[in-house]
């Protein structure tokens, strides 16, 4: 059995945030535990007016105030936390070792335990604060994966540059997917 937990925090990009879901919840023996911050439900409403939002039906559920939740100790075994989208509050919080919220102690107790942590940022252009809080969270073990879609497969729609984004995701935990065409196999 494989767990994974998805933070989702108010940044833009939600997106990409429900088709990790699907993915990661699609798959064999494998649990999929969501945190969501207050203001990514603000953004969720907001971006559910373009068509593409967060979905997830199914599942569990964590509020950033619950800090009783398992992810909250590091005993507690999982094989990966990505925060998507990565708001840059959330990443400064990362990148300092806060854990005031479920998300930042869960991120935390990842980088402690040398848990995978992916953070997916979306903002640009990038402020020197948010370049050295890149660095500190890329320093303490997180990996730092920017939305930021290439155009080298051909998308031929949003989805298809979500897709690249979450295949790429996938791929650094380590998951088995065909979501977009890889360079040199085309
Ligand atoms: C519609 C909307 C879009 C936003 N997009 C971003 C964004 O792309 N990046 C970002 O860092 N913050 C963005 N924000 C601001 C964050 O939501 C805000 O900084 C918040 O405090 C983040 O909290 P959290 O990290 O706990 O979710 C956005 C806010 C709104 C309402």
């Amino acid at each position: 059995m494989k767990r994974y937990i998805l933070a989702v925090t108010g940044a833009s990009g939600m997106p990409y945030a429900d088709t990790l879901y699907h993915a990661l919840s699609g798959l064999p023996e494998t649990e999929v535990q969501v945190i969501i911050s207050e203001s990514a439900k603000a953004v969720m409403q907001f971006e559910a007016a373009s068509g593409t939002s967060f979905s997830a039906q199914n599942g569990h559920f964590y509020s950033e105030r619950d800090l009783t939740a398992p992810m909250a100790g590091g005993s507690w075994i999982h094989h990966g936390l990505v925060i998507c989208p990565c708001s840059m509050a959330t990443l400064a919080a990362v990148g300092n070792g806060l854990g005031n919220n479920l998300i930042h102690r869960a991120a935390d107790v990842a980088l402690k335990e040398k848990r995978p942590l992916i953070l997916v940022p979306r903002e640009t252009p990038l402020n020197q604060i948010h370049l050295q809080n890149m660095l500190a969270a890329s320093r303490a073990g997180a990996t730092i994966l920017p939305a930021s879609p290439g155009f080298y497969h051909r998308p031929e729609s949003i989805q298809d540059l979500v897709n690249h984004i979450v295949g790429r995701i996938l791929d650094h935990l380590q998951i088995d997917n065909s979501l977009f065409p890889r360079w040199g196999e085309g």
